[in-house]
């Protein structure tokens, strides 16, 4: 029987680190479903320590996922390892990962601790995991840039404290595949106890080499377990991204003779609400999930495919979710239709009223829009009024006036703290004047660093996707809005950033 492939997704901890990409409660649980029915083997949950809403976004994640292994990030000190194994108490299965650097510049600047005490620590931080819960890792933090030697030492005196797996992070994006694949094969075979742990590889994506660094740990190396995002979310430039890992051993399972337990048919969906939550929009060209990953445009191409699919194509579009656009509900649709149809897309709304509130959203857009899609369905329910009535600011009306040749004009009306106000402006064009109407009464004074209108479906009749991306006192946040018509998703973004700009989001970095 071959080897089982772990895959161990960080989307919701290592993924959320990225500025602008932080989730609330609700949408962490709602992709945490999604990848539950991904099948993926271990969640990382969060990092329970870091602030009052990570701790909570991993209980409630613990207590509703049954069939993965849920984990949650500490620092190795007693106090995060407590408050992990807290958060974790309701997991059918539950990981605790510890991590210290190890590095001899992340030991001596950040930490300013000696090998000798990083190594006590590392011991304590596992014996005291261990006596919590039976399932621990381990991470020497940058530990692709670490002495060897004293890696080894460390790794070796961990797995003798119980820890289960062993990660090596290339935490810097710093290493190349070859090499990081010989790294963790001389790891392995010179560490006396290393049979008695999985090995892990976690490869951030600086050089663009992270699926290939974490394949050749794979390959090389021996490791069973790969740590990866959806789309690859991550700090930087990302993490090692899920889909295209999985497809690649899954499509060359004659090279790497790996089995998985990833359903892979779910991965299209997990990659459309990752980025819708986030806001982090999909590259076209992007391996797997991209607009255009299984889209033919050349004519040889495409009379090639027509004849013998295999001549172009290597995976099959709907092995990982792509299925032609389908039109799913319409106009004359019921409330249970569109319930059952938020079941299967794996929403699950917390009350009745979240959910009447969204089938209220729901038909008011399919009288402005007659084919809705599942990306509408999404949408509309990624949209923060449906679910938080109790916001800062909320949307209610939009006009505007643009005429070739004059400053366009908007007048706004959006609640504040439960009071609805009116604001005017003018602007380089309807977007720019709606903004600035808001602004003109929150006096928010944040800078927007990213402005993007994504056509949710394709076509000029689909709705607009609009990200606005706020900075504002070493905050970065981002807001998404969906409508059919771009100013008021623009402005919808616009309000929806600063709900979250506002929100309290006190927290401890878990590399800084
Ligand atoms: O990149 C990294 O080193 C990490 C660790 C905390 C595992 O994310
Ligand atoms: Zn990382």
């Amino acid at each position: 029987m071959a080897d089982k492939l772990i895959i161990f997704d960080t989307t919701l901890r290592d993924g959320e680190q990225s500025p602008g990409a932080s989730m609330n409660k609700d949408e962490k649980l709602r992709i945490a479903r999604q990848l539950e029915r991904l099948k993926v083997d271990v969640i990382e949950a969060g990092f329970a320590a870091s602030s009052n809403g990570d701790f909570e976004a991993v209980q409630c994640i613990a207590n509703a996922i049954k069939d993965s292994t849920i984990c949650s990030l500490s620092r190795a000190n007693d106090r995060d390892i407590s408050r992990a194994a807290e958060a974790l108490q309701g997991a059918n299965s539950a990981r605790i990962h510890t991590f210290i650097a190890t590095s001899a510049l992340h030991m001596e600047k950040k930490l300013r601790m000696t090998p000798d005490q990083v190594f006590e620590q590392a011991k304590l931080a596992v014996r005291f995991a261990r006596n919590l819960v039976n399932d621990v890792e381990f991470s020497p933090e940058d530990g692709y840039r670490s002495d060897v030697d004293f890696l080894c030492r460390v790794i070796e005196a961990v797995i003798s404290e119980g820890a289960t797996t062993i990660n090596v992070p290339d935490t810097v994006g710093y290493a190349v595949p070859e090499l990081y694949g010989n790294f963790i094969k001389n790891l392995r075979e010179r560490i006396p106890n290393s049979d008695k742990a999985i090995w892990s590889v976690h490869c951030h994506n600086d050089l663009g080499m992270a699926v290939a660094n974490s394949l050749a740990g794979v390959k090389i190396g021996g490791a069973r377990q790969v740590e990866c995002t959806i789309n690859g979310l991550g700090e930087r430039a990302g993490n090692c991204s899920l889909e295209e890992v999985v497809m690649a051993v899954k499509t060359r399972r004659d090279y790497f003779g790996l089995d998985l337990g990833i359903d892979t048919k779910h991965i299209l969906a997990a990659s459309r609400m990752v980025s819708q939550t986030t806001g982090f929009v999909v590259q076209p060209n992007k391996a797997v999930v991209g607009a255009n990953a299984f889209a033919h445009a050349s004519g040889i191409h495409q009379d090639g495919v027509l004849k013998a699919r295999d001549t172009y194509e290597i995976m099959r579009a709907e092995d990982v979710g792509w299925t032609a656009n389908k039109i799913v509900l319409g106009k004359l649709s019921g409330r249970n239709a569109f319930k059952q149809r938020l079941q299967e897309l794996g929403v699950q709304l917390e009350s009745e009223a979240d959910v009447n509130n969204a089938f209220a959203k729901f038909k008011e857009l399919a009288d402005r829009k007659s084919e809705i899609f599942d990306e509408d369905i999404l949408a509309l329910v990624s949209d923060e009024s449906v679910t938080h009535d109790k916001e800062q600011y909320g949307f209610v009306s939009l006009s505007q006036h643009s005429e070739t040749g004059e400053r366009p004009q908007a007048c706004i009306v959006f609640t504040a703290d439960g009071k609805e106000v009116k604001s005017s402006s003018d602007g380089n064009g309807p977007v720019d004047a709606s903004l600035k109407a808001i602004e003109a009464h929150v006096k928010s004074g944040a800078e927007m660093v990213l402005y993007s209108v994504n056509a949710i479906s394709g076509s000029t009749e689909s709705q607009g996707e609009v990200t606005v991306r706020l900075q504002n006192s070493g905050r970065v946040v981002n807001g998404i809005g969906a409508d059919p018509d771009i100013v008021v998703a623009s402005a919808k973004a616009y309000l929806s950033a600063l709900n979250k700009l506002h929100s309290k989001a006190d927290r401890v970095a878990a590399q800084g």
